[in-house]
């Protein structure tokens, strides 16, 4: 986290960045009224005013009531609210209950934000550096709850039957077909994975470490709309030999037939989207797939999902800034691939690999070190970054994690096999 900047640079950069985060969380709920704001679609999603105020607690709690004395709670009533679980921050509302909080209403959960904005800015030069790093991580934190703003505002939107846009103007989706795939070998052997140490990094990206990797390949793009719409006019869903035993009873107990937001219409297969419904471009990454969906797709095609580690190795050479992700509030969605072997944009990718702690992992100190280590436990890793990722937040060694049914993210999968 630390730079070698000079220090009135750093605090420059430190309050660009996040006066940077801070407004696009707001432009991303512009459009939305204070009912969109405030509904809970399910206990996974959040509403995105929750959002806007958990986020600014974070701020509020490890930056403000920790570190600038004097500071004055904005309403002492908040942190129960906003509390996402913490535990060492003591007892909050229910998860599947956030959307009871019809009040505070936007425009206060807005005075809120304003109100922790200008106590941060005007605290930043004379914080010390264990607290300024708090500030870098609530940056970042900010940053993850934008995807999640996004997401669970797209799941809001399809539970509505008249499908609103939420953005319009969005790009017509062209009827492309899929690029042909590629393979990229790897000769196996000893390799390092892990965060570096130069610029942020969550602490689950660390230590940096050896691994062996065996001979293998990667495949030089995602799966696209076309290929698993292939897989379905197979019967790919109807055949238990492509699927894990839990996988297997996910979708027979969900009737899983097709990823999220697919339905079939007259003319063919169709998504739902920030834009409303649309045709699926044929040539663009799938997404909205779960673990078990991914695995069974790559076991349809002979293949397999890649490990983390044959992922961070293949992706290293790569700008983690560039592809299809997010700059402006608007329609995200993934699109074809135009150039480069879109490691990063349009679809996080599922891997193979349990979400576990790297070997002498330790976890941050104080009440941030419930951050990750707490949630390595029956969840898998997805590398990469989405069309819903801020421009700027993902790296090589980016660890996102989901559990394995779990599929209202914008995930999709990229095939790897042994050589
Ligand atoms: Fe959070």
């Amino acid at each position: 986290m630390r730079t070698s900047l000079s220090p009135r640079r750093a605090d420059a950069d430190l309050a660009t960045l996040y006066a940077r985060v801070r407004g696009l969380s707001e432009a991303l709920v512009a459009p939305l009224s204070d009912a969109d704001a405030s509904v809970q679609s399910m206990p996974d999603a959040s509403p995105a005013k929750w959002h806007l105020a958990h986020t600014s607690w974070f701020f509020e709690t490890f930056v403000l009531r920790d570190g600038v004395p004097g500071y004055a709670l904005f309403d002492d009533r908040f942190p129960f609210l906003f509390n996402s679980y913490y535990e060492a921050e003591g007892s909050r509302h229910a998860r599947d209950r956030r959307g009871m909080i019809t009040r505070p209403s936007l425009a206060e959960v807005l005075a809120y934000r304003r109100h922790v904005d200008a106590a941060l800015i005007a605290a930043l030069c004379d914080l010390p550096t264990a607290i300024r790093e708090l500030v870098t991580l609530g940056c970042h934190h900010e940053q993850q709850h934008q995807e999640l703003l996004l997401t669970d505002l797209l799941h809001l939107m399809a539970q509505n039957p008249v499908e609103p846009a939420v953005w319009t103007g969005g790009a017509k989706v062209p009827v492309g077909m899929p690029g042909r795939l590629g393979w990229l070998e790897h000769p196996g052997g000893v390799v390092e994975i892990g965060h570096d140490g130069a610029g942020f990094a969550f602490d689950c990206e660390t230590p940096r470490h050896q691994t062996l990797l065996a001979p293998h390949a990667l495949a030089d793009r995602t799966v696209t709309n076309g290929e698993w719409a292939a897989f379905i006019a197979d019967g790919g869903y109807a055949d238990p030999r492509h699927w894990l035993s839990d996988g297997w009873a996910w979708v027979k107990g969900n009737a899983i037939a097709a990823p999220l937001y697919w339905e079939q219409r007259e003319g063919g297969w169709t998504r739902f989207g920030l834009d409303g419904r649309r045709a699926i471009d044929p040539a663009a990454p799938v997404t909205h797939v779960s673990f078990y969906e991914a695995d069974a797709y790559a076991a349809w095609a002979g293949a397999r999902l890649p490990t983390e580690a044959e992922w961070e190795v293949a992706a290293a050479p790569f700008d983690p800034a560039g592809g299809n992700q997010l700059d402006a509030a608007g329609p995200v969605e993934p699109r074809p691939a135009t150039e480069g072997h879109g490691f990063y944009g349009d679809v996080w990718e599922w891997t193979g690999s349990a979400y576990r702690p790297y070997p002498g992992f330790r976890a941050a100190e104080g009440a941030v070190g419930e951050y990750n280590g707490k949630f390595m436990s029956g969840q898998c890793v997805l590398r990469g970054s989405s069309c819903a990722t801020p421009r700027g937040h993902s790296r090589a060694s980016y660890r996102n994690f989901f559990y394995p049914h779990q599929r209202w993210q914008f995930t999709g999968l990229r095939l790897a096999k042994d050589l």
